[in-house]
Parts: structure tokens; C-alpha cells; sequence
């Protein structure tokens, strides 16, 4: 009867263990998506401050300067590592590495396959670190500075051209995914 017992629960740790550890991983998930999603319509609303108060040119500091300090300050509050990549970088730092291109490539993909660029996330533990990216989709107000050449008025291509020399970020369409916010958390 005791050794029943104890076989019984052995068999019940057994199944709870992956239960418990899939649990543990949703967390992480749900944690690191509230973050991933809160940056967005901060930078949005910025973007929309700047551009009313001082022009598209005046904006362009609010992606440029705005952005990476809300990214250094959650990494701060949180300790993760948080920034911007894209396949085609303005930011000559903003290149992706071997993992980040290809879920930036995968978003692509789905997107081509008729998906909605705002739902596109991935997550994914590596090597003890758990990684996750949010698509950043283009809408209408980032062809100014995104879009095609005749969509960027000659001013902001000309700051454009002084700050970002070797710029491929030019030339989307609304709905492509313009980049991803990447988030790496290695102390889980
Ligand atoms: C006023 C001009 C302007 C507008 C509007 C704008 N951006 Fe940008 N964007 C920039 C600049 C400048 C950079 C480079 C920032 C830097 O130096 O880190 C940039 C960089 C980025 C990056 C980082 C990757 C890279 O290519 O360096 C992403 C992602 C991005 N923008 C997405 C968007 C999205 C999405 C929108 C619309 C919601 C948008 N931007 C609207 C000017 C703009």
C-alpha cells in the first residue's frame, strides 16, 4: 500500500513537473510581452508630439534619441537587454544577429502569407536565455521617413541623408513589418 502510495505520487510529480515548467514559461512570456508592447505607443505618441510641435524633421530626433533612451531605461528598471532591429537598418547598430534576422525573415514570410504584422511575435529559450521579439509594423505616419522616396519630403531626406549615410530604411509599405523590438533576458 505505501509503496502505491508514493509510486502515485511519483507519477503525479512526474506530470506536473512539465505542467509546472510550461506555467514558468508562460509567465516569462506574458512578463516580457507587457513590455515589448508598452513601448510602442509611447514612442507613437512622441513621434505625434514632435511632428505637431516642430515638423517631420524636428521628429526625426524622437526616433532617433527617444527611442533608445525608453529602450535603456526599461533595460535598466528590468535588467533585460532591449533594442530595434531590422533586415534594412537605419541605425548602423541596429543590425540584426543570426537569431534576430531569422525571425525577422520568418515575420516577413507570415506576412507575405496574408498575416497581420501587429500580431507577429516570437519567443524562444536559448542557451539559458530567454529571447523574444515584437514585430514593429509601418503604418501610414512612418512612410514620411519610411515610405518611398517621393512619400519623404525633401527636407527630412536631406537630414536623413546627413545623419544616416549608409540608411536602407526607406521604401516600405504600410502593414510590412518595419523592424522588431528584440528582448533578451538571460537571468530567468
Ligand atoms: C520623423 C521621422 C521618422 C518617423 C515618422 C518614423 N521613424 Fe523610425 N526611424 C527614424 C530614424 C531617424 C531612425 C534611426 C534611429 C536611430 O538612430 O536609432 C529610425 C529607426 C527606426 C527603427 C530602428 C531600426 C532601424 O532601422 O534603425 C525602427 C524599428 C523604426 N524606426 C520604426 C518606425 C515605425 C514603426 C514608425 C511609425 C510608427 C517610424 N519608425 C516612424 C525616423 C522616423
Amino acid at each position: 500500500m505505501k509503496t502505491r502510495m508514493s509510486r502515485q505520487r511519483l507519477l503525479i510529480a512526474m506530470m506536473a513537473l512539465p505542467m509546472l515548467a510550461h506555467a514558468a514559461e508562460d509567465a516569462l512570456l506574458l512578463e516580457t510581452r507587457a513590455v515589448a508592447t508598452a513601448m510602442p505607443p509611447k514612442l507613437m505618441a512622441e513621434l505625434q508630439k514632435e511632428m505637431a510641435a516642430g515638423g517631420l524633421v524636428s521628429a526625426i530626433a524622437a526616433c532617433r534619441d527617444t527611442a533608445p533612451q525608453m529602450a535603456k531605461e526599461i533595460s535598466a528598471k528590468t535588467g533585460w537587454q532591449i533594442r530595434r532591429v531590422s533586415l534594412k537598418n537605419r541605425n548602423p547598430k541596429a543590425v540584426p544577429d543570426a537569431w534576430e534576422k531569422a525571425v525577422l525573415t520568418e515575420f516577413d514570410q507570415r506576412v507575405a502569407a496574408g498575416a497581420d504584422a501587429a500580431t507577429l511575435e516570437k519567443a524562444e529559450i536559448i542557451d539559458d536565455t530567454y529571447r523574444y521579439m515584437k514585430a514593429l509594423p509601418t503604418q501610414p505616419m512612418c512612410l514620411s521617413c519610411h515610405g518611398n522616396a517621393g512619400e519623404i519630403p525633401a527636407d527630412v531626406k536631406t537630414k536623413l541623408r546627413e545623419l544616416y549615410p549608409d540608411d536602407r530604411a526607406t521604401g516600405y509599405t504600410v502593414g510590412a513589418v518595419r523592424g522588431a523590438i528584440s528582448i533578451k533576458r538571460s537571468s530567468m
